[in-house]
């Protein structure tokens, strides 16, 4: 500025190159993914990540349902070319055109001519149909190609016709794709049948690491809930935020495609009086089928939609609930006109999960409100929007958690490690601060911090504690847990305030001691007085985190290996290879 005094101009340029100084030092901070204003699905409502796919000439806005394994999968447009009677349902999330696009530069084809299997899509609900196309895009986290960070070459498979099939034998055209949360590899590699040279395709967590955007190949997710109080998702490569998780987390080896033991499942009063006839059930999950001994084996999917477990479990919940079991869809439907109907979805009761960990040292208990299991199937599966309880008895035998569960539950995993580790806690409800507590995940990380959120004061005012459902009341402002007594808005304006000045004296030292130790890596201790960074869509670049330690890009560590195994039930003759960095592994991957 003109008006400006010569002095603070000078003071402006000294600051700026000192900071920039820092910044260039800097080592990768935690990603945070955009979420679509809108949410998604027919047995939903869902909340989905924005993704733009395409280069900057030919690119489709399509929001994804995060939870895919290894590559993301898309929606083409070929869903509505085929002039269905169906409508094109999908395109409400976006669909991808897959003519206008061609590789550039080479104008070759997008497709990776390697067969592919529906098999390792949703792993909840049977989708039918020809195999999906294994296929490279670019994918810029965000809705615009050229402000996004963007990943070049990103391993997609294409749905094209698919449907989505129900026990009755109906099918159902596909609402959303998903979005692919990574890998125990930071490649997708293809060896060619054709003696062609081998293809190399991205994957997103493992890319955002390996070109040192992001502290480690790893995420940290809590996808919210579009209903009854609209709660963004949550989803960090490289970190998470702390603010949604609500007490101790869960480590086990593997993914979340491997499975986490599901120990029991309970319905549970927490609070005033109990819309039932007990304060609380247990048992649920094995009553009255012996061959489910001690736990059963569940996945954990966000991108299928419901409770995929036994018919006599679903059943034994659907004992103490107002549901009509409807044979065709596989689902309970609420009985809208019982009393207890309204009693139940709005009381301060739950459906709790629980889990123990491969050593069996810790268990947790994941609890979903009923409020959260009052959901709404839509056209085209019913005519009129219809209230059902989400518990599925159809699928291919897998047993699976998908999205009503990640309504309330935080899931994480760590992929560099030798084995990979996946996290799982129990995430708050509607009420929490304001600013994301980011937390960054370090290379060598394989348990994290218990949660410090109160679960019951996240949703405090949420509730109708009569036990008769008269209520129905949601306090339209209800205040946010009250650590210090501050509100939301005043605790932001200190956190920025803090940051800032935080930032400046903090940058004036990482400066003078970059100095003195020029080519030893920076490493910080965590001060939770400053972890508070506003998200205020800065690249990350621009942003550091005070919360973990960190090592620089020239000292990274060797990268953990680990052979996977998908879960799929046939055997096709995909041979795939994963390449580590420079270490090339000729190894193939087993599809078997
Ligand atoms: C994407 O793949 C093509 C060929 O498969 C290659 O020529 C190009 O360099 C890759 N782009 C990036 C950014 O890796
Ligand atoms: C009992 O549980 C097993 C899984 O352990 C399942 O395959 C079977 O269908 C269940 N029985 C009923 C009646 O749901
Ligand atoms: C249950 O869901 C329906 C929509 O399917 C909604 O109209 C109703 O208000 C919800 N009930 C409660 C108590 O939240």
């Amino acid at each position: 500025m003109a008006s400006k005094h010569p002095f603070l101009q000078y003071l402006t340029l000294v600051l700026t190159l000192l900071l920039r100084g820092v910044f260039a030092a800097d080592p990768p901070a935690p990603f945070e993914v955009k979420w679509a204003s809108e949410s998604f699905g027919f047995d939903g409502p869902w909340n989905a990540v924005k993704t733009t796919i395409g280069d900057y000439y030919y690119s489709s806005n399509l929001s994804l349902f995060p939870g895919a394994f290894w590559e993301t999968w898309v929606i083409s447009d070929e869903q509505c070319n085929q002039n269905s009677p169906d409508g094109c349902y999908a395109s409400k999330a976006g669909l991808y055109d897959e003519d206008t696009s061609a590789k550039e530069g080479s104008g070759s084809d997008l497709e990776i001519r390697l067969e592919s299997s529906l098999d390792i899509y949703q792993q909840g609900l049977e989708v039918v149909g020809e195999d999906p196309k294994r296929w490279t895009d670019s994918l810029s986290l965000g809705d615009s190609a050229e402000e996004d960070p963007v990943i070049y070459n990103v391993s997609l498979n294409l749905l094209t016709t698919q449907k989505m099939q129900y026990p009755g034998g109906q099918t159902y055209p596909l609402s959303a794709g998903c979005f692919s949360l990574g890998a125990p590899n930071v490649n997708h590699s293809f060896t060619m049948n054709d003696g062609s040279p081998s293809i190399n395709a991205s994957i997103v967590s493992g890319n955002l690491w390996e070109k040192g955007r992001t502290p480690s190949n790893s995420f940290g997710m809590h996808v919210g809930s579009a209903s009854p109080r609209d709660m963004s998702g949550s989803l960090w490569f490289g970190g998470y935020d702390g603010n949604r998780v609500a007490g101790p987390v869960l480590s086990v080896d593997g993914t979340f495609r491997d499975g986490f033991s599901l120990d029991d499942i309970s319905i549970e009063v927490v609070n005033g009086s109990s819309p039932f006839d007990f304060e609380s059930q247990d048992g649920l999950l094995s009553e009255g089928n012996s061959t489910i001994i001690g736990s059963l084996g569940v996945q954990i999917d966000g991108c299928s939609p419901y409770l995929t477990l036994p018919k006599s479990t679903c059943d034994n919940i659907a004992r103490h609930l107002p549901v009509n079991f409807d044979e065709d869809l596989g689902l309970y439907l609420w009985d809208i006109k019982s009393p207890s109907y309204k009693d139940i979805v709005s009381s301060a009761s739950v459906l709790a999960f629980s889990f123990t960990t491969d050593s069996n040292a810790v268990s947790i208990k994941i609890n979903v409100p009923f409020r959260h299991l009052n959901l709404t199937l839509t056209s085209p599966l019913v005519d009129d929007p219809t209230p059902y309880f989400p518990c599925y008895v159809g699928g291919h035998g897998t047993y699976v958690l998908g999205r009503a569960f990640l309504q309330d539950a935080f899931l994480g995993a760590n992929w560099g490690l030798e084995r990979p580790r996946t996290f799982l806690a129990q995430a708050p409800g509607p009420n929490i601060q304001a600013l994301p507590r980011r937390i960054a995940i370090a290379e060598d990380t394989d348990r994290l911090e218990d949660g410090k959120n109160d679960w019951k004061a996240s949703w405090e005012g949420m509730w109708d504690y009569s036990g008769n459902g008269g209520g129905n009341k949601i306090d339209p402002e209800p205040a946010p847990p009250n650590d210090e007594g501050l509100s939301t808005g005043a605790k932001a304006g200190i956190g920025v305030g803090a940051s800032v000045g935080a930032l400046a004296i903090f940058g004036a030292l990482i400066w003078l001691c970059l100095r003195r130790r020029k080519n030893r890596s920076v490493q910080s201790e965590a001060d939770p007085a400053v972890s508070q960074i506003p998200s205020d869509g800065k690249p990350p670049e621009n942003r550091f985190t005070l919360q973990s330690e960190y090592t620089t890009q020239s000292g990274l560590s060797p990268r953990g290996e680990y052979a996977s195994e998908m879960p799929t039930r046939e055997a096709n003759d995909v041979s795939t290879r994963h390449e580590l960095g420079d270490t090339r592994r000729d190894e193939a991957m087993e599809l078997a």
